[in-house]
């Protein structure tokens, strides 16, 4: 593997759970080119289905951000995510995806940064393991998009 591949990693971000003006900005705007955004009212929106469409579609690597678990919007919506998430992350792995290819990252209002470092931890990660080509079967993401 070259030392430029870029890894392709879909972010699904809670829309509440970057409290810093700053991060939410970097993330909206400034983020690296091969860092696609989805981003959901609660990490309790994202159907396991949401996770495999992106890898199938070309993620090499899945990043959920949510809240804290006392801080969430909609009371337990991240603690019901987390659980379900982790299991389909294990039923990934079983299907033989590799481990930490899909990450849950709790955030915290006094975390500034946090979101550029849980990025910048998976890409390393995703640069070590290489591409993805277990779950892959339609053709790339495109920009702007998922399909
Ligand atoms: Fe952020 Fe529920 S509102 S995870």
């Amino acid at each position: 593997m070259t030392s430029t591949w870029k890894p392709r990693i879909v972010l699904f971000q809670c829309q509440w759970c970057l409290f810093s003006e700053a991060d939410q900005k970097w993330v909206d705007t400034q983020r690296p080119r091969n860092v696609r955004l989805v981003k959901v009212p609660c990490t309790g929106r994202i159907s396991p289905l949401y996770i495999l469409n992106a890898l199938q579609g070309g993620a090499d690597g899945v990043l959920v951000s949510g809240c804290k678990p006392e801080m969430c919007h909609f009371k337990e919506g991240n603690l019901g995510a987390r659980r379900q998430l982790d299991e389909f992350a294990n039923f990934l792995e079983y299907a033989g995806l590799e481990e930490g290819r899909v990450h849950f990252a709790w955030l915290d209002v006094q975390e500034r940064g946090r979101i550029q470092q849980e990025l910048a931890d998976m890409e390393a990660r995703l640069v070590e393991m290489g591409p993805s080509e277990r779950m892959k079967t339609r053709a790339p993401l495109k920009e702007g998009g998922l399909a």
